[in-house]
């Protein structure tokens, strides 16, 4: 069986209190967090930068998974390093140089993913799997929480199953599949049987008042894919 990692999404906690809301997700058996960075630009909303990171670093252990939402990305990337990240992926359109800005993220120290719209091709990957520990499938359009599941990302996930698999299984190594947008209780397992093995979940923790029930009930519904 797979490794499956619950990965709530700081964009739905409660702002005022971010390092209560980091310690009380983890306590209540989440993996890692995951922190979803947006300029305005890249993405209509505007969020958090390296400082937040910074101030929640200190609160878990857990790895720390930024999203960036941004462009351009090579400026900010390596400041997010230095924040404490330890997994940083990024949205191929918005870099100049995709092959560069993974370097410039694994040189800082930490995991690099690329991170795919609904409409963005998995072609991306073709040349630069070797600089690649994250695939990180959208399965709503990135900018807000609370959307709902886009079924056709249940597709993306099997293709990048497939690509992930036969890449490991001639080079070695580890690549994560992460997905991200509009998963709940009553999805999660779909998901799973999909092929991700990491799952975002923002707006289904944190707006519930029990973070350990939903992440229990999450952990059940994933106990049920094989
Ligand atoms: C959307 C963000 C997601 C979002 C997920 O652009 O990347 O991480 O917070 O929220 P839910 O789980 O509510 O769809
Ligand atoms: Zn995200």
């Amino acid at each position: 069986m797979r490794n499956f990692r619950i990965a709530p999404s700081l964009l739905s906690a409660d702002f005022a209190c971010l390092g209560q809301e980091v310690r009380d997700v983890i306590a209540a058996g989440a993996d890692i967090i995951h922190f979803d960075v947006m300029d305005n630009h890249y993405v209509p909303n505007l969020t958090v930068g390296p400082l937040v990171c910074e101030a929640i670093r200190p609160h878990t252990q857990a790895p720390i998974d930024v999203h960036l939402m941004v462009k351009p990305v090579d400026s900010l990337a390596p400041m997010f390093a230095k924040a404490g990240a330890d997994i940083i992926t990024f949205h191929p359109e918005a870099s100049e140089h995709i092959d560069r800005t993974l370097g410039l993220i694994k040189e800082s120290g930490c995991k690099a993913g690329l991170v795919f719209n609904p409409a963005t091709s998995l072609s991306y990957l073709d040349h630069v799997m070797d600089k690649i520990d994250m695939v990180l499938i959208m399965s709503v359009n990135p900018g807000f929480g609370g959307q709902s599941f886009i079924p056709h990302a249940l597709e993306k996930v099997r293709a990048a199953r497939q690509r992930i698999d036969e890449y490991t299984a001639k080079h070695g190594g580890e690549i994560w599949l992460e997905v991200d947008g509009g998963i709940k209780v009553d999805n999660i397992a779909a998901v799973a049987a999909a092929g991700a093995d990491t799952f975002v979940a923002g707006s289904a923790i944190y707006g519930q008042p029990d973070y350990q029930a939903v992440i229990a009930a999450m952990r059940a519904e994933l106990a049920k894919v094989a």
